[in-house]
Parts: structure tokens; sequence; C-alpha cells
């Protein structure tokens, strides 16, 4: 399936990391709230996947949604980013760890697909390895099997993507990262994903910027558009091509964070925004 343009997309990811028994309940809140993207991944050491899929069946079971309304994205997490609660036999090989991975979030979720897979992180975080590509060729198998419709990357450098070009395999849908201001926004990596109309998630917008959450331009522009500091945060990473996730735990934030789309930012605070830190 080719790359969907943003627009296709829902608005925001609510990310569930995190939120350990609360994640059932904060789950359904998010789709009741209004969220349509839900982002998870296999990895019970940050993230309760059964619980977001406890929340999903309380969502259906209350009417607000159905499964076709969601777009469901998930990961397959390497060992070492793993605690002992792994989902696959870490004696096999990455193929059949992914093959399992997948099963077990199918199973999580209720679902016989998802819309969205993404290798957690690469094996190094230096180059794209061979591992990479026997991980990626297995996500590519579960895709055509038709139990993913979108395969995705996460915390990859431009050097990750370039070695992964340079293998002359498909280039993923999405990248997720985690946006840093001070590095210009991720801007390598998001002008590699322009090219190559990859969408770029963004994760941790507030509690990475910190100092520009707090700067007086953000406030100014915040109080100039009637908006909260935060939803200028999302609306600009939004008008930058950024997928924003987040992963309130807040009705209110949730509501806020659901409304910045709404937000247009004039284009001379834009660039002052983008040209703050870096
Ligand atoms: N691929 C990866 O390796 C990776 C890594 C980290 C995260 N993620 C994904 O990204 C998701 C989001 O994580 P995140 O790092 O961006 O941080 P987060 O977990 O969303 O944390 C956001 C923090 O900002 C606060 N906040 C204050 N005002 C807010 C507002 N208006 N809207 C939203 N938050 C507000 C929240 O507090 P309140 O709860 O009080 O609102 C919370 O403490 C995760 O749940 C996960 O799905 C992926």
């Amino acid at each position: 399936m080719p790359n969907q343009p943003l627009s296709q997309l829902p608005n925001f990811l609510y990310g569930t990391a995190w939120k350990e028994d609360r994640t059932t309940a904060l789950t359904e809140l998010a789709v009741r709230m209004g969220f349509r993207g839900i982002d998870s991944a296999n990895q019970r050491r940050h993230y309760s996947e059964a619980g977001v899929g406890e929340g999903l069946a309380a969502a259906y079971r209350a009417g607000l949604v159905t499964r076709n309304d969601l777009f469901l994205q998930t990961k397959f997490t390497y060992q070492r980013g793993q605690d002992h609660r792994l989902p696959y036999d870490p004696a096999a090989s990455l193929s059949v760890q992914v093959a399992q991975s997948l099963a077990s979030s199918l199973g999580h979720l209720a679902t016989d697909h998802v819309d969205s897979y993404v290798l957690h992180g690469p094996s190094s975080n230096y180059d794209w390895t061979d591992a990479d590509g026997e991980v990626w060729d297995a996500m590519h198998k579960e895709r055509e099997a038709g139990r993913a419709r979108l395969l995705g990357v996460g915390n990859v450098s431009l050097l990750h993507l370039q070695q992964l070009a340079a293998t002359r395999v498909e280039l993923p849908a999405f990248v997720q990262n985690r946006c840093y201001a001070r590095l210009g926004w991720d801007r390598d990596v998001r002008q590699f994903c322009r090219k190559h109309d990859i969408v770029y998630q963004g994760f941790s917008l507030l509690t990475a910027n910190q100092e520009v959450l707090q700067h007086p331009l953000i406030a100014s522009v915040a109080a100039s558009t009637n908006a909260t500091p935060a939803q200028v945060m999302f609306s600009f990473a939004r008008s930058i091509g950024i997928l924003p996730l987040t992963g309130t735990t807040n009705a209110e934030h949730m509501k806020q964070d659901l409304a910045s789309p709404n937000l247009t930012l004039p284009p001379n605070a834009i660039q002052a925004i983008e040209s703050l830190a870096g």
C-alpha cells in the first residue's frame, strides 16, 4: 500500500506508554474524548498493550466507535529494549520473533490487523544492521499477510534511514522519533521524510522541550491566538509536517490537544518558533 498523506491520518496519536494500571481507563477516555489514533507497543516494560485492548473493548461496548473508526499502531521491540516479560521466544530467529510479537499484539488488541506496525528502534544506535534488515523483511511479510497495513521505524537517525534506503528495500510509511527543538526539531530526519513521503510522528514534543514551552515567544503566540502553550506547540508541530503524539492523562488536556489542529498560527510565528532552538 502506498504511503498515505498526513491529511488521511488521524490528527493526533494517543500514546499509551507508562500508564500501567490506568491504561484501560485512559485508553477508553481518550477514545471517548475523540482520539482515533492509538499508539502502543508489545513492550511490557513501558506499555500494557493488553490494557489498551481492554480500553478499546470498553469503548466498543459503550458504542463510542467500532474497530474501523480507529487507527491502531503497535511496535516490535528487540529483546534489548524489553524486560523479562517477552512477547516472543528469544531463542527463535528474529523473523519468528516478529511473527510471534505481532500475533500477541493482535490478541491483546482483539483485532486481525494493525493499521501501522513499527520497528521500535534499530538494533544499533549507529547503523542499520543485517538484523534490522531481517526484521524489516519479516514486517513486510506480516503486511503482505494482511496483519499490518503500513510499516514504520522509530528512534532512527538520518544515517539509519540512508543505510536502509541503500539496501533498496521499500522505505517506511512512518518514522516515529523523539523531537528535540535543540536539534532543529529533528530537521535532518524530517527533511528525509518529506523527500520520501514518509509521515514523521513526533513524541515528547512537550516533555523534551520544556525550555521552548516556557519561552516568552510561545507565551506571546499563545496569548495572541487565545490558546495554551501546549496547543501552540502541537499546532506548530503540525504546521511543519509532524503528526504529534500525546500521552496526557488529563481529560482537559486531551480536549485541548484535540482542539489544537483548529488553531492556525501566523507564518511569522511558525518561522520564529522553528528557529528558536537550532
Ligand atoms: N517510539 C518510542 O520510543 C516512544 C518513546 C516515548 C514515547 N512514545 C509514545 O509517545 C507517547 C507520548 O509520549 P511523550 O513522551 O510525548 O509524553 P507524554 O507521556 O505524552 O507526557 C506528556 C506530559 O506533558 C504533560 N502535559 C501538560 N499539559 C499538556 C497538554 N495540554 N497536553 C498534553 N500533555 C500535557 C502531561 O501531563 P498530564 O498527563 O497531566 O496532561 C505529561 O506529563 C507515549 O505514550 C508513547 O505512545 C514512543
